[in-house]
């Protein structure tokens, strides 16, 4: 909590598509927080164990990787449209992240419990720093129970299959609404068990509407909270 009653870290999760990023980049840059989609460190190290040829089920060399690897997310430092760099010792990883390899495999990296065990403290040394936003999947629950403002993202399988699909065409890449409707049901199944609904967070339903919108609803719910502990 800061001396004006905002609080000092706010978790946002949900299930993927449910506006977690767009909303969290939204609600950082009105606050003047950091922007941290926790997301990218286990799509960082899925990328680094593709490249390096560790078999996807060899859970001590991907946990010995991310021990060793010096992961860091920072503001944008080329003007491509990124939210933020990604450096894996150093080198630029940040395009490669979202790939279509990294894409398919992050689900089964970011299942194995030793490896998120791995990344927890890496995402808490972060989180720590104060004044920040936290986007993921169990940040709230598990990451940083603590947090004193949580929030839980919830949409239709059919409103996000949507989003994700216009997303998607707007970079220009050609998928059918079907197909992407189907990778979003085998991400929800890999991903359900890490998916963590906080008992303490705010649950918003973001159907139909836009982000701005759900914008101003949080900073309305922010505002409110601060009345009423000042
Ligand atoms: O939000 P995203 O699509 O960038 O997440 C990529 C993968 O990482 C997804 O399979 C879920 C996983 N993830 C996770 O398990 N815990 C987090 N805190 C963030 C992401």
């Amino acid at each position: 909590m800061n001396d004006q009653g905002l609080p000092s870290v706010i978790t946002i999760d949900g299930p993927a598509a449910s506006g977690k990023s767009t909303l969290g980049a939204l609600l950082a840059r009105h606050l003047g927080y950091t922007y941290f989609d926790t997301g990218v460190l286990y799509r960082a190290l899925t990328y680094l164990v593709l490249q390096r040829g560790i078999a996807l089920d060899d859970v001590a060399a991907m946990v010995r990787l991310a021990h060793d690897v010096d992961l860091q997310v920072l503001p944008a430092t080329v003007d491509d449209g990124r939210q933020y760099t990604v450096l894996a010792d150093g080198e630029d990883i940040t395009r490669q992240l979202r790939s279509q390899e990294v894409e398919r495999h992050v689900s089964i990296v970011s299942a194995y419990p030793e490896v998120r065990t791995a990344l927890r403290d890496q995402q808490r040394r972060i989180g720590l720093q104060g004044r920040v936003v936290m986007v993921g999947r169990d940040i709230g629950s598990v990451v940083m129970p603590d947090a004193d403002f949580k929030i839980f993202l919830l949409a239709s399988p059919e409103e996000r299959a949507r989003r994700r699909y216009n997303e998607l065409r707007a970079q220009g890449q050609e998928v059918s609404y079907e197909s992407v409707y189907r990778d979003l049901q085998r991400r929800d199944a890999l991903d359900r068990h890490n998916t963590l609904q906080p008992a303490d967070a705010y649950v918003v339903h973001t159907d139909g509407l836009t982000p701005t919108e759900v914008v101003s609803t949080l900073l309305a719910m922010l505002e409110q909270r601060a009345r009423t502990l000042r």
